[in-house]
């Protein structure tokens, strides 16, 4: 049944044929062009549609002229080029690319512009590289610390993981390049991703592990998604009758795209009724797919309706008219001076100060003449590594090296490796140890350090395996080769430390008591030591809060707290007894206090929040709360506020988090300048999931609106009541 749209285009396709070739009329709607594309194929041409024909590419229709599908990672840039059929890297010159920050830092930053900016920019540079679909952004919430993959990911909050990944997407999409938003659905771990059963309650998946996919669906549009490794529930992800076919493509109207991730597909005939669209990775020739000669036969043989086939097909066709067949697509552009100008910016917008007793930060280069930077971390370069994150960057600075560039000339810099990382040979997996002997790099750092005006020690974790990478948990919260003792003791000889830490979460501090500064840098991409110089000399005032708790102790976060069931699982299972108390919705339910909370992060100036009101003391489900209030940059230094607002419904039917993330702004302030904030609250988004009528309930009621700095630092709170 074809539409007048459609049938006009037929005709005119029909009319304008040569050699097979489609002539498809580019002003017909985008349904009546995949239909016309589709009534041309035979079963096998959409069967091979729907399942890899390389590493990283589809086939289209060659016959027709319908274009390959080209995907690459990641989240953070247009990652090498591998060989047609392997993992081996091309021997090509023409892919280094620009290395933008981690989407932790991204995230860090609470300026959806930059998400924007950040989308617009990586576009650009997939669109230079001609891929068609950009496996990324990663929005699995951070559950525990433990997980490898966090640093790929936003956080632990689902309000505001979506609403940074939203502004992203639709930047990346508005060039013509599909996102892959992944990794769909509770991937929150490495340790066993592949057989990993989650267990989790249907509240805690709608309020705290959906929510963002569900932005990304139904706010940015996401043209396709990436089916996790895990299960859930007892069947795989990447094709999951439940959350594929109901939830997904039913509920969400998803009209995109389900791709598998490399090599998640386990079954045919549940790939082809589940939902799986595009099945890539699996370790066979591409004939012997599951979603190849298996489907073919299914649908040959009765046991799948061919319908189901014409389905994912038209998907496929839809999302190569959107990309690859979209005439309208720019070119790009590629390690432009814009694109690693943004990654800086980015970067110096996410690096947060945890701490600072102002004696040290901004560094003060006429009292501190003799610096000494201490650690593996000021020389280490992170963005080749970590998994599918891991890029070929045109050049990424090192922290030594923004240091040196930035105050080599007032002060002398000296360095001192301290510690030394044991390496991992990413080919076979073998460890190879340090070159280094660890106890004389210790007491060199610490003579060095005696010697000095002041210590920058940079530290933190890297992308070896069981740290910061794909694949694998961290074993252990604390930091690793000895980190902690080597900075006790340098404090023991210099008391100005700054502790800079490079990870992509959080990582046991307790051992930074005295220390006067802490940095959280985390991997910042190609201009990170320059964005790590400008933030310590205070030519860029700090201004990122984080997205995620810093628990004191790991036992702190609710994933820890139940045993080895929580995490990191039991016979292939892992519960998430603690629900939707993950964060700081555990630590405030717990009272526990982290040591630094979820939305902290200083500035070298100081705000001051004035009295907010509301538009509406009274509001209905349909109403926008609108919050305003005078934010007052009350320092000597010019300087960006993220001011945040939680609500919490005082009398709730059900038990809820104490306060969760409904809102926030990023205000940027001359010193002595005030601004009238404005915070918008649709009232809908305060609902939690009822499981008894397996829906969104909103409860008429009080509510309490709190606004400030930091989920632990709130200014001032007012009531509205719902009606
Ligand atoms: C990762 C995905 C990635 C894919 C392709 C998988 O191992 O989980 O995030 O996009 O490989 O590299």
């Amino acid at each position: 049944m074809f539409s007048m749209a459609a049938i006009c285009c037929l005709t005119s396709c029909e009319n304008n044929q040569r050699n097979g070739a489609l002539y498809l009329d580019e002003s017909a709607p985008i349904d009546s062009r995949v239909e016309d594309i589709l009534d041309r194929l035979t079963l096998e041409e959409k069967v091979a549609l729907c399942h890899a024909q390389s590493k990283f590419s589809s086939p289209g229709v060659q016959r027709l002229g319908v274009p390959e599908l080209w995907m690459n990672d990641g989240p953070f840039g247009v990652r090498s080029e591998v060989l047609y059929n392997s993992w081996t890297k091309a021997d090509t010159n023409n892919d280094s690319c620009t290395a933008f920050p981690a989407l932790t830092v991204l995230a860090s930053s609470w300026d959806t512009q930059l998400a924007a900016k950040y989308g617009q920019a990586l576009s650009e540079e997939a669109n230079y590289r001609e891929k068609d679909v950009q496996l990324a952004p990663g929005i699995n919430i951070f559950r525990t610390p433990l997980n490898g993959r966090n640093f790929e990911y936003m956080g632990e909050d689902p309000f505001l993981v979506s609403k940074m990944a939203v502004p992203y997407i639709r930047a990346i999409q508005d060039n013509g390049v599909a996102v892959c938003v992944k990794h769909f659905a509770l991937n929150n771990q490495e340790y066993l991703r592949d057989t990993i059963n989650v267990e989790v309650s249907d509240r805690a998946l709608r309020e705290i592990y959906l929510p963002a996919f569900r932005a990304a669906v139904q706010e940015g549009g996401a043209w396709s998604v990436m089916g996790s490794y895990n299960r859930f529930r007892g069947q795989h992800c990447t094709h999951h009758e439940y959350l594929i076919n109901d939830i997904l493509k039913g509920e969400w109207g998803f009209d995109g795209v389900l791709i598998s991730d490399w090599s998640a597909t386990k079954n045919a005939y549940e790939a082809a009724m589940n939902g799986l669209d595009l099945e890539m990775g699996t370790l066979k020739p591409y004939n012997d797919y599951y979603m190849a000669d298996s489907l073919l036969y299914l649908v040959r043989s009765g046991k799948v309706p061919e319908s189901v086939v014409n389905d994912k097909a038209r998907r496929i066709l839809k999302l190569n008219l959107r990309t690859a067949m979209n005439r309208n697509r720019p070119w790009g552009s590629f390690n432009s001076r814009e694109h690693t100008d943004l990654a800086r910016s980015i970067a110096e917008q996410g690096i947060v100060l945890l701490k600072n007793d102002g004696s040290l930060l901004p560094v003060d280069t006429d009292k501190y003449r003799k610096i000494a930077v201490i650690g593996e971390n000021a020389v280490r370069t992170h963005a080749s590594n970590g998994g599918a994150a891991a890029l070929k960057p045109r050049y990424e600075i090192t922290p030594l090296e923004g240091i040196r560039a930035r105050f080599g000339n007032e002060s002398e810099i000296s360095f001192a490796r301290g510690y030394s990382a044991y390496n991992y040979s990413l080919e076979d997996g073998t460890v190879l140890p340090s070159q280094y002997d660890n106890k004389k790099l210790a007491d060199e750092a610490v003579e060095l350090a005696s010697e000095s005006d002041m210590v920058i020690f940079v530290g933190g974790l890297n992308h070896n395996w069981h740290q910061d990478s794909e694949g694998y948990d961290r074993d252990s919260y604390g930091l690793p080769y000895g980190q902690p003792e080597l900075v006790e003791r340098i404090m023991e000889v210099n008391e100005n430390v700054v502790l800079v830490l490079v990870s992509g979460t959080a990582v046991d501090l307790r051992f930074s008591d005295a220390v006067p500064a802490i940095v959280q840098a985390w991997y910042c991409g190609s201009e990170s030591g320059n964005a790590i110089a400008s933030v310590l000399a205070g030519d860029v005032n700090p201004s990122g809060k984080l997205p995620i708790s810093f628990y004191a102790e790991l036992e702190d976060c609710g994933a820890h707290a139940f045993g080895p069931e929580t995490y990191p699982g039991v016979d292939k299972n892992v519960t998430y007894t603690e629900g939707i108390y993950v964060g700081y919705r555990w630590l405030e339910k717990k009272n526990v206090k982290p040591l630094y909370a979820f939305g902290h992060g200083l500035s070298y100036t100081e705000f001051e929040y004035g009295a907010p009101s509301v538009n509406k003391k009274t509001a209905g489900r349909n109403d926008v709360v609108k919050v305003s209030f005078d934010l007052t940059n009350t320092g000597k230094m010019d300087g960006a506020e993220v001011s945040q607002v939680y609500v919490s419904q005082v009398n709730p039917s059900v038990d809820r988090p104490v306060k969760e993330l409904k809102g926030f702004a990023k205000t940027f302030l001359k010193s002595g300048e005030t601004a009238s904030v404005e915070i918008s609250l649709p009232v809908g988004e305060w609902a939690f999931w009822d499981e008894a009528s397996d829906g969104w309930k909103l409860e008429p009621g009080e509510y309490v609106i709190s606004v400030g700095a930091a989920s632990d630092d709130i200014k001032h709170t007012l009531n509205v009541t719902v009606k």
